[in-house]
């Protein structure tokens, strides 16, 4: 079996629609952001209760450039098709070969751009050295802060295409890409700018978050008030800055005991609102720190991590969740088993108080390097004690909707961004279930096949 990434998408192919048959599974995802007991409820429809895959009553997705048409049994898409005044001759089949359907993945959480690799921290990690301990004596996020600063446009470029490559592969169709390694005003425009332009020249959307506060840099480290010196240097040089540039959508935080306060990381984040940045932030990804509260607080897109989150900060997001400005949990299995770490985030606690749970790779030199979001599934399975269906909303509709996308990504309905996967099992709960196998049959973006291993 051979993978093949057709960069741009399907060339020279003539149909403008697809009509995707022969899925033993389809996890529509439709009906919106998923808590409580929807977590795991994935809306699918199944060949063999309709009669088996050839069946008329099977079910099907049809695209008709780059939106869904319909979704539902084969007869019933060929009447909605006919009905818009489309050509049915003009949608080519696309085989799923028993397979399972779902929407594209969606990646809420990445540090797609940086210079440099750090493997030697995890020997140092064996040997016991803490994250919060490497970092302060200059090496963690500051390591990687030097050598991205080195690195141009191009090389930055160059890298983030070839994780992107890495991270369609495995079925993600939309990310999120924080700055944070540049931590001066002149190298965080310069990752937001290569986000945004990766983004344009596809086919993965890219949705650039500025994480100016995400370490106090070297330079302010010297200066007895370096966290507050750096703290003003966010606010009046590179927030105005960032704004101007225009390319970030979110604004993000480490809000962390021993990296930036509560207080500090309200300033910033309010700031960034002001000029048009969503909130979202690292909440409590160590310790708790008022990360889970803030988030509910000043109604942030999605608080990240909550590896160790307070009571307190669970029943906050619990309300935020009963409100009209609910806070997706975003939750990041990946990094608290590549950090060896004693806390979990308590997904059943946040799941049972009815928080919408998303999940994301975190992809990053330091805690997570890895860009495959069907191994965070099987973590999220095992760690965190999520059922496969709830790990599927995760990383589909509920990662949309902590990105702002819940009415263009994330679920296969009439409308939305023809964005989907078919994968090489008959069931979705097949996905978490084979770590390290390439499941990935065809994966379409914006109606567009942009891989193909079959
Ligand atoms: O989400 N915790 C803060 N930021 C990243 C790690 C960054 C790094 O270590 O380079 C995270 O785990
Ligand atoms: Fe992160």
């Amino acid at each position: 079996m051979t993978l093949r990434i057709i960069s741009g998408g399907r060339r020279g192919f003539e149909a403008e629609g697809l009509l995707v048959v022969g899925a033993a599974e389809i996890h529509t995802m439709a009906g919106g952001l998923r808590r409580g007991p929807a977590q795991g409820d994935t809306a699918v429809l199944d060949a063999a209760s309709a009669g088996g895959p050839g069946s008329p009553d099977a079910p099907v997705v049809a695209t008709w450039q780059s939106r869904i048409v319909a979704v539902g049994s084969r007869r019933a898409v060929e009447r909605a098709i006919a009905g818009e005044g489309l050509p049915l001759e003009r949608f080519a089949p696309l085989d799923a070969d028993g397979g399972t359907v779902t929407p594209g993945l969606v990646d809420p959480h990445t540090h797609l751009l940086f210079g440099g690799s750090r493997e030697g921290e995890l020997l140092l990690r064996q040997r016991g050295a803490g994250y919060l301990e490497i970092l302060a004596s200059g090496g963690g996020i500051l390591s990687t802060v030097a050598a991205t600063r080195a690195a141009d446009e191009e090389a930055l470029a160059a890298h983030g295409r070839a994780w992107l490559g890495e991270m369609l592969a495995h079925g993600t169709t939309t990310i999120e890409a924080k700055s944070g390694y540049g931590l001066d005003l002149a190298s965080e425009l310069r990752l937001l700018e290569v986000a945004h332009q990766l983004g344009r020249e596809g086919p993965i959307d890219v949705l650039p978050t500025y994480l100016g506060a995400h370490a106090v840099p070297a330079e302010f480290r010297v200066r007895p008030d370096g966290t507050e010196a750096y703290v003003r240097n966010v606010l009046e040089e590179q927030l105005p800055g960032v704004a101007a540039q225009g390319r970030a959508r979110f604004c993000d935080v480490f809000c962390e005991e021993g990296v930036f306060t509560a207080g500090q990381s309200r300033r910033i984040l309010e700031a960034a609102a002001a000029y048009g940045m969503a909130p979202r932030l690292h909440a409590d990804e160590l310790a708790p720190s008022g990360g889970a509260e803030l988030a509910a607080e000043i109604h942030a897109a999605s608080a990240d991590h909550l590896g160790n989150p307070s009571e307190e900060g669970i029943a906050a997001l619990a309300d935020a969740a009963r409100s009209d400005h609910p806070v997706v949990a975003t939750l990041l299995p990946a990094t608290t088993w590549f950090l060896m770490a004693d806390h979990v985030a308590p997904a059943r606690k946040l799941i049972e108080a009815g928080v919408p749970v998303a999940l994301g790779t975190d992809f990053n030199p330091g805690t997570s390097p890895t860009p495959s979001m069907p191994l965070v599934l099987t973590l999220a399975c095992l760690t965190l004690k999520m059922t496969p269906s709830e790990t599927l909303t995760a990383a589909t509709v509920n990662a949309a909707h902590a990105l702002g996308l819940g009415d263009q990504a994330g679920s296969l309905e009439p409308g939305r961004q023809a964005d989907l996967v078919i994968w090489r099992v008959p069931n979705a709960a097949q996905i978490p279930y084979w770590p390290g196998a390439d499941l990935v049959r065809t994966v379409v973006k914006r109606g567009r096949i942009v891989v193909d291993a079959s």
